[in-house]
């Protein structure tokens, strides 16, 4: 099996508190995996460490058998690694495709001079941006609402065009930060689907972080449970639901 992501002995201190604690995880092609943990557990800062956020205190992190240790953000993400926030973070004052063009920037190049000349090359490349976005939004279901301003989209609409612009990227590893926080349970639902339709569509690797327990158990092959910055458990759906020490986590005893 082709191993996507390799993380071990990854740890991270805020001050005095030890955030993450020998972290490690195997993502392997076109898998979905799920991290779940109570609230405080580290999970959004092992997404932090795996996109360049925050630089780890020590451990391994490979993409494709490449470290990502030291790495700037951006060459992180060029090297295909993308996410969403637990909070949306949009352009809300921009329409849904322009939010889609934005994350096509970096990969459609011309010049300021380009720019401010409104040379035939700045035309030619905004034309490819347009059309690329177009395209990802009809793979996505959403090109009706291409020109619909992100902060007017329905809440479960907004959730799916964040994807979406992580999508952009081209990602090998698209990591989701708590993607069904705050939806009603039909908008869930469709989330599921998307979910799925994603992975199997663009071939991608998915770790998901997410508090809803159906949606985790539905979709994931393989989890993870953090509690207090460790690894408490790895194992299947079925394993993770009845592990009495998991349980206990959750209680909180
Ligand atoms: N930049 C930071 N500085 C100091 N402490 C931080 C920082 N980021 C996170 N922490 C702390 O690290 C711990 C883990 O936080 P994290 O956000 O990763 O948890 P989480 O598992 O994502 O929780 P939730 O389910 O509530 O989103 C918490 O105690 C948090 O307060
Ligand atoms: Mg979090």
């Amino acid at each position: 099996m082709n191993n996507i992501l390799h993380v071990e002995n990854l740890g991270i201190n805020f001050g005095g508190l030890r955030a993450v604690d020998n972290f490690y995880m195997d993502i392997y092609g076109n898998e979905l995996v799920g991290l779940i943990g109570p609230n405080g557990a580290g999970k959004t800062t092992v997404f932090n460490m795996l996109t360049g956020i925050y630089a780890p205190s020590e451990g391994k992190i490979e993409l494709m058998g490449e470290s990502i240790i030291n790495k700037k953000i951006n060459d992180i993400a060029k090297m295909g690694i993308a996410r969403t926030f637990q909070n949306i973070r949009l352009f809300n004052n921009l329409s849904v495709v322009d939010n889609i063009k934005v994350a096509l920037n970096s990969s459609h190049l011309y010049s300021l001079k380009d720019s401010l000349f409104r040379t035939k090359k700045y035309y030619q490349a905004e034309e490819d941006m347009e059309n690329e976005a177009m395209e990802l939004l009809k793979i996505m279901h959403l090109d009706d609402l291409a020109y619909t301003l992100a902060a007017n989209l329905p809440y479960g609409k907004q959730r799916e065009l964040e994807i979406a612009r992580a999508l952009a990227l081209k990602p090998k590893l698209l990591l989701l930060d708590e993607p069904a926080a705050g939806m009603n349970p039909k908008e869930t639902l469709e989330l599921i689907n998307t979910i799925r339709y994603v992975q199997d569509y663009f071939k991608v690797s998915i770790l998901l972080i997410e508090h809803d327990m159906n949606l985790v158990m539905e979709l994931c092959k393989r989890i993870t449970v953090l509690n207090y910055g460790m690894v408490l458990k790895v194992g299947s759906p079925l394993e993770i639901q009845n592990d009495e020490e998991v349980i206990k986590a959750y209680l909180g005893n």
